[in-house]
């Protein structure tokens, strides 16, 4: 009996370390996270939750936020909404320490939807600041006064260590406040957030009950209001109801987020490029034209020429839907706009993509698709240094859920992937090297779920294939 079983035993190991073998030999696509997490519904936060509470006191500003103003981050667009009346436009500000105080007027707007009438949207943007200076300002001018502040970015420059966070598809659930509690504790700091898209989910609502609108800015304010997010539209902001007679895309959007399109000479607020600190950041729309003669076709084509590596050696680009994505949801949404520019963003070195829209965390190998031309037939992704990495980072937590179905197998060129709510973070160390952060809403706040050292392509362009990391 005991040599039978010790036999037994013998091939057991045999097949087992065979089928292990295997796996290294043909799994080399990479890896898809076995994290189990648990499994629950996602809800949104009732309407009389704690992070919706309207500030105090009559005609208090609420909702607000601030966004990079300008091109170079000397510029700051401070917006907040009064409910009871239109109250002032003004925004009073002055450097930390320094008794000079400084007014900007603003404007305001109103909105109309369906059977929803919006409060009073100001903008006032605030122009000339100092570079890596504290500013303190305040809001509510004469009736309830509220005072917040926030940091100017660095001057420009190859060299200058910048920190941004990473929030996709947030919508207004417990696992959204999960997901912004997290960021904000990540002992590493983020310094301003890059936004790619899907903000409120309010269109999931009768008529797209705009008061959620409202009630996400309130949520949200507890971030937005001193540091920068850079916002980018995804498809929950289209807003288009033919059947309530919505025809206008974008409006509540456009009505309540600001961005500085103009100064980098875009025609619409859905696209657009700021530099801040070391970091040039390309924004682009997924729901508006991107064909060629398009107006953001002919503002890209020209934009990239634009780009000083010199001046700023990281290019990241920002957009909604994904281009490389191995979930079932949305599978191929991005392709059209892949097939577009993905030539552009090889030739120019692009360092990384980050995307939302589909609800779960991804992360690419440096590949690309460009060889295709109708009858080569050459039409999968190749291992390409020149590429960007793609970041689906679309697990704010919103009320969809998560995504969870996969392709199977995992295609060679996903690094990792894994169905988990989180936020990410890009750390700028140098003109060389960035480390990036993935971090799932069920660890603590320090721990990492996926990482990274980026090698800046400009300036460092060293092998990142796994077996040459570094
Ligand atoms: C402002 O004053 C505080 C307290 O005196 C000090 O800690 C801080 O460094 C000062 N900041 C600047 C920018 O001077
Ligand atoms: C808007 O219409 C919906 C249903 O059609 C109704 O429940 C809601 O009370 C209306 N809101 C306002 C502000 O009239
Ligand atoms: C949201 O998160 C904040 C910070 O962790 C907490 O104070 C608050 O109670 C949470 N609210 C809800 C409705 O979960
Ligand atoms: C690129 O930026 C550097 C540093 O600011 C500057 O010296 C150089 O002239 C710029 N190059 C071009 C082509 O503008
Ligand atoms: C850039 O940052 C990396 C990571 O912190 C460091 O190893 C490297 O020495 C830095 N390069 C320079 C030139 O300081
Ligand atoms: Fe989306």
């Amino acid at each position: 009996m005991g040599p039978v079983r010790r036999f037994d035993l013998f091939s057991f190991l045999l097949v087992l370390g065979l089928v292990l073998n295997s796996f290294v030999l043909f799994c080399n696509g990479g890896q898809t996270s076995s994290f189990v997490r648990k499994v629950e519904k996602t809800v949104d936060m009732p309407l009389d939750s704690d992070v919706f509470r309207v500030p105090p006191g009559y005609n208090a500003p609420q909702q607000v936020h601030i966004t990079q103003g300008d091109v170079e981050g000397k510029a700051v667009i401070v917006s907040w909404v009064t409910q009871e009346a239109l109250g002032s436009n003004t925004v009073i500000y002055w450097k930390e320490n320094s008794s000079k105080k400084y007014k900007a007027q603003g404007k305001s707007n109103t909105y109309k939807y369906y059977n929803y009438t919006s409060g009073y949207i100001h903008h006032c943007p605030i122009r000339n600041l100092e570079y890596d200076t504290k500013y303190y300002y305040m809001v509510g001018v004469g009736q309830t006064e509220r005072k917040f502040w926030f940091f100017t970015p660095p001057e420009v420059g190859p060299d200058v260590p910048y920190t941004f966070g990473l929030i996709g598809d947030l919508g207004q659930t417990f696992d959204s406040n999960i997901t912004l509690t997290h960021y904000e504790n990540n002992p590493t700091k983020g310094q301003a957030v890059m936004f790619v898209g899907d903000l409120s989910y309010a269109d999931q609502y009768p008529n797209h009950d705009n008061n959620r609108w409202d009630s996400w800015g309130r949520f949200v304010e507890r971030s937005t209001a001193y540091q920068p997010w850079i916002w980018t539209v995804g498809n929950h902001e289209l807003d288009f109801a033919p059947e309530i007679k919505e025809t206008r895309p974008f409006k509540p959007f456009k009505h309540r987020y600001r961005t500085p399109y103009r100064s980098s000479g875009s025609t619409e607020p859905f696209w657009y490029s700021i530099k801040r600190g070391p970091a040039y950041i390309i924004v682009l729309a997924s729901y508006s034209a991107y064909g060629k003669y398009t107006p953001q076709y002919t503002w890209l084509e020209e934009e990239f020429p634009k780009v000083n590596r010199t001046e700023t050696p990281w290019l990241i680009v920002l957009m909604h839907s994904p281009w490389y994505n191995s979930y079932d949801y949305h599978y191929m949404e991005g392709e059209t706009m892949r097939v577009m520019y993905e030539p552009w963003f090889v030739k120019n070195k692009v360092d990384v993509v980050f995307a939302g829209h589909v609800h779960a965390y991804e992360r690419s190998e440096r590949i690309s698709n460009i060889a295709y031309n109708i009858v080569n037939g050459i039409c999968a992704p190749v291992k390409d240094q020149s590429a960007p990495v793609y970041i689906t980072i679309g697990d704010g937590g919103n009320l969809e859920g998560l995504a969870t179905k996969m392709t199977e197998p995992q295609p060679e060129y996903s690094a990792f992937r894994e169905a988990s709510f989180g936020h990410a973070i890009f750390s700028i160390k140098n003109r060389t090297h960035a480390y990036y952060g993935w971090h799932r809403n069920q660890d603590g706040y320090a721990v990492k779920g996926d990482t990274m050292w980026f090698h800046n392509r400009f300036w460092h362009p060293i092998d990142e294939s796994p077996s040459f990391d570094s």
